[in-house]
């Protein structure tokens, strides 16, 4: 096999009270990538999309992913070359960069036979994580790994725990059209925080952890409350209290900040509730004159994938 075309799916990273902990992996949203084995013995990143991105494979998230994973490898039989096709908005808070790297040494390895361990290919594609947003946080890329839902017990040993849901929920994206950098936005975090509040944002992630687990939706609408980070973070996304209510007052049972934002993120049961709050977040950002992109996808249980 010399070239591969794969799906590299978008994902929701924190989902609430789980921050740099919880990711979820998207269906309907994702970049798509050709890789081909080139007889140079380099990289090259060709990227189709209208967003303004570096071909520098040194500077690339799909780019120095593969660099440091064949330096390891101590691969240099041929080179290669990695053309993206960009949906993803960088800055759009739900894992353009995790969707570059996690793809990309995920293409490379298929094509060189599968040496790699999934935990290897996270390793690496935090690589281009770090050099998106200056930290190596994999809770982006673990579900693009592992698909479905992922919890990073340990980010320095990559410890990471596959959540089995039964894949009944729908997943809505709200994206105004504004762009927050994940390096800026965690710089507004407290460093310390209240030990009631730490205490309560456990009880919360167990919580929804656990009603994930059981499709108890219930639980996870009581749970789905960051008490740590979407305080701070919020104040940065137009609307954000008011788009809330209007998310639970039409049967969302969860909402908050897709990754570090500006995107939100609502859980429904059915297609139509999500259709529903659609409608009535497009209103309201309408009557504010907020550019609104909204999407509705499923759980991706298979996360990166080879495509025809
Ligand atoms: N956990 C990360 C954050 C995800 O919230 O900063 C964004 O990449």
């Amino acid at each position: 096999m010399n070239s591969i075309k794969i799906f590299c799916p978008a994902s929701v990273a924190n989902l609430s009270c789980g921050f740099d902990i919880l990711g979820l992996c998207l269906e309907s949203i994702g970049d798509e990538m050709i890789i081909t084995k080139i007889e140079e013995k380099k990289i090259i990143i060709k990227i189709n999309s209208e967003y303004d991105l570096t071909e520098n494979p040194q500077k690339n998230a799909a780019g120095i992913s593969v660099i440091k994973m064949l330096e390891f490898l101590n691969f240099n039989e041929c080179g290669f070359r990695i053309q993206i096709d960009k949906k993803i908005k960088p800055g759009s808070g739900i894992g353009s960069s995790a969707a570059s790297s996690a793809g990309s040494v995920f293409g490379v390895n298929k094509l060189l036979g599968n040496p790699l361990t999934k935990k290897q290919l996270i390793q690496f594609a935090l690589e281009g994580e770090k050099i998106c947003s200056d930290t190596a946080h994999a809770d982006n890329i673990s579900p693009l790994i592992y698909g479905g839902i992922t919890i990073v017990r340990d980010n320095k040993t990559l410890d990471i725990i596959r959540i089995n849901t039964s894949n009944s929920l729908f997943i809505s994206i709200i994206h105004p059209q504004i762009e927050i950098k994940t390096k800026d936005s965690r710089k507004l975090i407290k460093r310390k925080v209240d030990f009631s509040e730490a205490i309560q944002q456990s009880a919360n992630l167990a919580g929804l952890i656990t009603g994930l687990f059981h499709d108890d939706y219930d639980l996870i609408k009581r749970s789905c409350n960051d008490l740590l980070i979407e305080p701070y973070r919020s104040v940065l996304i137009p609307e954000f209290d008011k788009l809330k209510r209007i998310a639970y007052s039409n049967n969302s049972i969860g909402f908050g900040i897709s990754g570090s934002g500006p995107s939100m993120f609502s859980l429904t049961k059915n297609f139509e509730d999500a259709i529903c709050i659609e409608k009535e977040i497009q209103k309201h950002y309408e009557r504010k004159r907020i550019l609104v992109k909204y999407y509705i996808s499923k759980i991706n249980n298979e996360g990166v994938k080879v495509i025809i």
